[in-house]
């Protein structure tokens, strides 16, 4: 018996970063160790929303993002591993989710109204498809009938959403029987987000990243760039590791990567740093050669699964084409469902 069903997904935008495998992946494949069934999706749909004019590269980064999935330990046996537009079903679910939500409801939504202002996009000119981005991801996460939903903050107000459509549904056409859907619950990462190298919000464009993909000498090159303590400029200076908002200075970035990346019992490593820190008895330069060790094994099993997967990448295919038909079955089976409870089913029996 499984804990309960799991969907989570990511938008193909490119290689995936140590803020990814923190915020996401890592827990993603506790979980799916842990005993829950697992559907991952690429969610290429969803990314048209705000990139429908690049598509060049779009399948070469659906298959990198999956080999980021592969690297970083997510098992094809245990977890569904699946592309969005592969399931038409997703298509038709969202049309149908699109007649239960106002138009008003969508506009109060804060990740949209976050990207408005990102991406300085134009309110009057934007999309249908943008406006309904929440619709989809209500259809993404219900059509797999999921209770858990593990993503991280910003994404709630799209759980919220798909928790009302799914309570309207069921009140609208599943009076006198079973509920369809489940309400499912977001399941937050409890992780404090890990800022980027320079200590502004972690950014791909921004090129502040440790990539999953990168050599251990790129992880060196970009360590020995990132932000510490301003003040502390000689080896035996004494360090603030902690922000110290009387002259600005935001924490040095080390040592909260130190405290999340040291293996076994981090916190207590990443103490014995900070204080040597404050005494003036550790220098920067070793401590960031310390941390790019630490940081390199844990990429490194990352790596070594990358290797083994990208030595046939026709492998990686099969598992997509493989949770593809595994996604296709169950969406089918929720559509059979839901046509039935709408009334759609020509004859009784949910036959197209
Ligand atoms: N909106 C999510 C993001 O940008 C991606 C996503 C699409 C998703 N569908 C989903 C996440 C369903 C969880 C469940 O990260």
């Amino acid at each position: 018996m499984k804990r309960g069903r799991i969907l989570s997904g990511m938008r193909p935008t490119g290689r995936l970063h140590l803020g990814n495998y923190v915020g996401a992946l890592e827990n993603w494949v506790r979980l799916q160790n842990e005993g829950w069934d697992n559907f991952h999706m690429v969610a290429d749909w969803h990314m048209l929303t705000t990139g429908y004019e690049h598509t060049a590269g779009l399948q070469d980064d659906i298959f990198d993002m999956v080999v980021d999935w592969l690297a970083a330990g997510l098992d094809p046996e245990k977890s569904v591993i699946f592309v969005q537009s592969a399931v038409k079903e997703h298509a038709e679910l969202h049309l149908l989710f699109s007649m239960l939500v106002s138009k008003a409801r969508l506009e109060r939504i804060p990740t949209l109204k976050e990207q408005i202002r990102d991406l300085h996009l134009d309110e009057q000119t934007i999309s249908y498809g943008h406006l309904g981005y929440s619709v989809l991801q209500a259809a993404d996460i219900l059509l797999y009938r999921a209770t858990h939903v593990p993503v991280g903050e910003d994404q709630v107000p799209h759980v919220e959403l798909t928790r009302e459509i799914a309570r309207r549904f069921n009140f609208l056409y599943c009076q006198d029987a079973p509920a369809v859907f489940p309400e499912p619950e977001a399941q937050l990462t409890n992780f404090a987000r890990l800022r980027g190298l320079d200590g502004k919000r972690m950014s791909k464009s921004v090129g502040n990243t440790i990539l999953l993909t990168d050599e251990a000498k790129d992880v060196e090159a970009k360590v020995r760039q990132a932000y510490t303590d301003p003040k502390k400029i000689r080896a035996n200076d004494p360090g603030r590791p902690e922000a110290d908002p009387s002259d600005g200075h935001e924490g040095c970035v080390v040592w909260e990567y130190h405290r999340k990346f040291n293996p076994g019992d981090g916190e207590e490593q990443a103490e014995g740093i900070a204080r040597r820190c404050r005494a003036g008895q550790l220098a920067c330069v070793p401590n960031k050669r310390h941390l790019t060790q630490i940081l390199n094994d844990a990429l490194e099993p990352i790596r070594e699964r990358r290797r083994r997967w990208l030595a046939d990448p026709d492998a990686v295919h099969d598992v997509i084409a493989h949770g593809n038909e595994r996604a296709r079955a169950e969406a089918q089976f929720t559509m059979e469902q839901v046509r039935e409870a709408m009334g759609l089913a020509p004859s009784g029996k949910g036959v197209r």
